[in-house]
């Protein structure tokens, strides 16, 4: 994100900012989501996948709820970070030929970029308790228990089985 955009000047700017941000990359996680789906052959990843499209539709309309308790525009701004994590995901999947292989490089992708979610959700939680927006912070919470559930999902289904077909 343009952290040092001259337009951030109080920390509800940095909050509504960091708030489009995640707007963006969720919108951008609805686009590379399908792909991974129909790339994936384990059936767990698979449906690992599916389900967490719908979630984060929903995750969606929950962010555009926080813009309206918040007082502010729901729209995105480009986040880089999540750019270069799809951007990334997507060449090592053009790269991998072999069934086993590709999911092991999805899975991989598909946790960096809930570790990226988790950091962002935790801060923002954190900044709208801080701004006295409580009804926000439980929102955001909500997502973050969301994104740290899939990441623990896809924890076990690389334990299960991708990994040591992969090997
Ligand atoms: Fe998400
Ligand atoms: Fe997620």
């Amino acid at each position: 994100m343009g952290l040092f955009s001259k337009d951030i000047k109080t920390k509800d700017d940095l909050f509504v900012h960091t708030l489009r941000d995640i707007y963006y990359a969720e919108h951008q996680i609805t686009k590379a989501l399908p792909k991974m789906i129909s790339k994936a052959s384990n059936p767990q990843l698979k449906q690992a996948f599916e389900s967490h499209l719908r979630e984060t539709e929903g995750q969606i309309v929950r962010l555009e709820e926080v813009f309206r308790l918040h007082g502010v525009e729901a729209k995105g701004v480009t986040c880089d970070a999540i750019d270069g994590l799809v951007k990334e995901a997507e060449s090592v999947m053009s790269e991998t030929g072999d069934n086993d292989v590709l999911d092991a490089a999805m899975l991989a992708s598909a946790q960096a970029v809930e570790h990226y979610e988790i950091s962002r959700y935790g801060t923002l939680a954190a900044w709208a308790e801080e701004l006295g927006h409580p009804d926000c912070a439980r929102l955001l919470r909500e997502t973050l228990e969301e994104e740290k559930a899939t990441d623990g999902k896809l924890t076990q289904i690389a334990q299960g089985s991708v990994n040591r077909q992969a090997a």
